[in-house]
């Protein structure tokens, strides 16, 4: 596979949620290469919990798909268009092993330590030209999906993301500008009102 480079910041500014893919074939070498890059990420005490499960079984995939496009048939206005999890290439499942203890700000520095692999994850495959999206929507019936996964009760998951060759376009994504989310000093106080600082 030929990839083409992108720099960082048009990795960033072109990754989004991809729902449709090609049936061509993913090689093992690229999801090794993006779960590396996801690897990279920090983590509490430098623990690196995350576990991955790489799904490619045509009947796993379906099963997750349906819990998963079961509970999207109950969104309000609905699930965003997707291609059914079985024609997917392959399903990267993002676990954790262990915990950093029951107190809320052990279970934040678990998923304090999950989300930043997720993003290099999806910014690797980015950068390899492999489409990708973060889904949660399934974990209101992990209890289904655990079994379906051969999951340990130590283990917890945190995200599946789907990942192939995209049918659909990268980015430019729709956000907000910096100015409607940033605030001065105290929250509440326009980021816009002084212009200082600057780059050395
Ligand atoms: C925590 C989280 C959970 C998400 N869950 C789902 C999901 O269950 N299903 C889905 O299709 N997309 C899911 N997404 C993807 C978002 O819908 C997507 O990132 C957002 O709409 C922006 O779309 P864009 O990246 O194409 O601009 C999730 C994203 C995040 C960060």
């Amino acid at each position: 596979v030929h990839v083409q480079e992108i720099s960082l910041f048009d990795a960033i500014h072109s990754q989004r949620a991809i729902r449709h893919f090609t049936d061509a074939p993913v090689d093992d070498a690229l999801v090794e290469q993006m779960i590396e890059s996801a690897t990279r990420a920090p983590s509490a005490h430098n623990a690196q919990p995350w576990r991955f499960v790489v799904v490619r079984d045509r009947e796993t995939k379906a099963l997750l798909g349906a819990i998963f496009d079961e509970l999207g048939q109950n969104r309000p206005g609905g699930a965003p268009s997707r291609m059914p999890w079985e024609a997917v290439p392959l399903l990267v499942v993002v676990c954790s092993e262990g915990s950093f203890g029951s107190d809320p700000s052990a279970q934040m520095a678990m998923d304090a330590s999950i989300y930043p692999a997720v993003q290099n994850l999806l910014l690797a495959a980015r950068g390899l030209g492999l489409g990708t999206v973060l889904t949660t929507r399934w974990k209101r019936r992990e209890a289904d999906l655990r079994p379906l996964l051969g999951l340990p009760d130590a283990v917890s998951v945190h995200a599946i993301v789907p990942v192939g060759w995209p049918a659909e376009r990268f980015g430019p994504t729709s956000r907000r500008p910096v100015a409607a989310v940033t605030f001065r000093e105290r929250y509440g106080t326009p980021w816009q009102a002084s212009g200082e600082g600057g780059r050395p």
